[in-house]
Formats: structure tokens, sequence, C-alpha cells
């Protein structure tokens, strides 16, 4: 464990069984940091992840130089599936991050079968408090991601990388003394991945944004005893936490009931961070959230197709249809009802009451 020594925090972090774990400034810092460690000095390497993440979760991929490969999300769960993962395995695939996207349990086992010898990189920071068939989200992969903030399931600030083969300490230490470097380590092969990647405008344009923001994506922990308290609280509290959020999670899904939306289900071990449903279409999404806005109801649409961020034909063709709901602490049964409320004035979306994903209206 580097920097802070603080027994709550250890006994938290010891819940995922590692035995090696190095707190850093963000989530996307431990997914740069164990992306370099799994593909040291291998200049071709590929990274499996999935279509549907959060955005930084890529850019932690590029700037560990390695080259992003995409592996479709089921629509009903909006995560890969051992087929999806099967179909984007190729000789240079050197790791495959998997994430339990909006806190939809991922069984990470059924992964493995599918990839016996390719490390698996758990990142459990929408599905932390979660378990599949009775594991631990968290503890599934051979390396284990988390990330602190107020937004996420654990509070603070701050990134956990976590995994067992101490092979790989020597470089994550090197890793993470160099974070107050300029530029960034593996620069070099940054550069020329995304010139392979990306149309010359659009490389351009991603070197740009990766210059501008990397010392705020790349960052080393803040051990002060106030950030580490708050992130052991948090943690603390997370099992009665989670239980209230999949209980609001399917409360507004039974309020929904009826709409013209894909709804998912609420499964035993998911841990829901957002709640998230399809509408039929992209326009419709829109003014559901343009609406809800105007209600003064907190929804987003997260989050894009990533395939179709780098240029690729999108591989997920619907992200332009979600909508996000919180399902945070001070989020009310009353905003439920209003949610079903402004959602059911939109007429279109009551039309047809035997929607099927998949459907457009
Ligand atoms: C699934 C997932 N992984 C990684 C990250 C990156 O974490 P951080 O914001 O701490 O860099 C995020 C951020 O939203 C995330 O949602």
């Amino acid at each position: 464990m580097n920097e802070h020594r603080d027994l709550a925090l250890d006994s938290q972090i010891s819940t995922l069984g590692f035995t090696q774990q190095i707190l850093c400034g963000r989530g996307t810092t431990a997914i740069w940091l164990a992306v370099r460690a799994l593909t040291a000095n291998d200049e071709a390497a590929e990274v499996i992840m999935p279509d549907v993440l959060c955005s930084t979760a890529l850019d932690g991929v590029i700037l560990a130089g390695a080259v992003p490969r995409f592996a479709a999300v089921a629509a009903d769960r909006f995560t890969v599936t051992p087929e999806s993962i099967a179909a984007a395995i190729t000789p240079k695939t050197r790791a495959i991050l998997v994430a339990h996207t909006f806190g939809h349990g991922v069984n990470i086992p059924a992964i493995r079968a599918v990839a016996p010898r390719i490390p698996i990189i758990e990142d459990a920071v929408q599905g932390i408090g979660g378990s599949v068939h009775g594991q631990l989200i968290g503890t599934l992969g051979d390396v284990s991601i988390l990330s602190f903030h107020p937004t996420k399931l654990i509070d603070g600030h701050g990134g956990l990388l976590a995994f067992n083969d101490a092979t790989m300490l020597a470089q994550v230490t090197a890793d993470v003394a160099s974070l107050a470097d300029d530029p960034c380590v593996g620069w070099e092969r940054v550069l020329a991945n995304l010139h392979t990647l990306l149309p010359g405008a659009a490389a351009a344009g991603y070197v740009a944004q990766l210059r501008a923001t990397y010392r705020t994506l790349l960052k080393q922990f803040d051990a002060t005893h106030d950030n580490v308290a708050r992130i052991a609280a948090s943690w603390r509290s997370l099992a009665e936490r989670v239980s209230a959020r999949n209980q609001k999670a399917q409360l507004l899904r039974d309020r929904l009931h009826g709409l013209a939306s894909s709804l998912p289900e609420i499964r035993v071990g998911d841990a829901i961070w957002r709640y998230t449903i399809t509408l039929p279409s992209a326009i419709l999404a829109r003014r559901a959230v343009h609406a809800l806005t105007r209600a003064r109801l907190i929804s987003t649409q997260l989050y894009p197709s990533l395939s179709g961020l780098l240029g690729q034909v999108p591989m997920t063709p619907f992200t332009d249809r979600f909508v996000n709901f919180w399902v945070d602490e001070p989020i009310t049964e009353d905003y439920f009802e209003r949610v079903a409320s402004v959602l059911k004035d939109l007429k279109t979306l009551t039309i047809d009451k035997t929607y099927k994903l998949g459907t457009r209206i």
C-alpha cells in the first residue's frame, strides 16, 4: 500500500482480497497504470473494452499507449458478453477491461472461460457493492479498478488499483513516481497510435485534448486525512446505500411500466449507479430530457459509443436513445412520481405499450 496508513481504509481495501494495492489520483489513472503494466514493451498491444463506457476510461487506455478494441454491449444490460469479447480477441490482445456499466453486474467467470489466458481488468467503478453469483464485484478480475468521487458509489477523490501479480509491481511503482513528469511517460507511443487510429484532423484534435487534460487524468493520490477518512466512511456504508439505490431503481422501473421504452431488469447482485432506460428514438430521448430538465428533474444521456468517438462505424447505434436517472441518496420517491408523470405526458411514449427494444417509432 502506498503513501497513506489508515486502518479504516486499509480494512475496506482488504475486502477485495488482493495482495498489492496502489492508491492514485483517479479511476482513469488506475486504468492507465493497469494497462501500462499489462502491455509493457509491447508496441502493438490491444486492449478490449466495452463500447459503452465513460470516455475517460478510453483516455486511460490510449494514454497507456495501447490500441483499444471495442466489444459490443447487450442492449438489455449495457454490458459486454462472452460472445462479444470472443469476437474482439486478436493475436495482439493483451488485456480485457470489463465494466459493470450503470451497475449491471457482468459474469466475469464466463468471460474468463472464453479468454482463459488473457488478463482481465475489472473496472468495478459502477458496480462496487454488488455481486455476481455470490462473488463480490471488485474481486473477479486479475486487476481491480475503483474510483472514489462524490458522484460515484464511493465518495472522496481518488482511484485504486489492486492486483496479485508481484511482477507488475515494479512497473506500477515507477509509473506512479512518473506522474509528476511532463509529458507523461510513453507519450511517443500515444501519438503514434492516435495517428493510426484516427484520420489526421481528428488525431490532432484528440492529441490536443489529451495534452490539455492528461494532468487532470493522471494524478497521484490525495492522502490528506480528510480525503482518506471520507473514502473509508463512505465505503463502510456501501452495502446499505447500494440496497437503497436498488430499491429506488426498482421503484422507478415500476412507475415507468407501460411506457414505450426498454426498462432493464434489476437482477440480484446489481448495484445500480444510474438507472438507464432506452427510448424508441433519439428525438424522443432528447425531448424527454428536455421536458425533465424544464420540470427541474435531473437526468442525463450517458454514454456515447466509444467506437463512434474514434471515427469508426458506431458499434452501439442506440446510445443516443439512453436516458439515465439518478438513484443517489438525495433522490426521493416524489422524484419518481414526477419523472413518470413528465414522461407519460410525452404522448408518443404511451402509444405503443408493447414496445420492444429495437423497434423505432
Ligand atoms: C466505469 C468508469 N471507469 C472509470 C472511470 C474513471 O474514473 P475517474 O473519474 O475517477 O477518473 C469512470 C468515471 O466516470 C467510470 O465511470
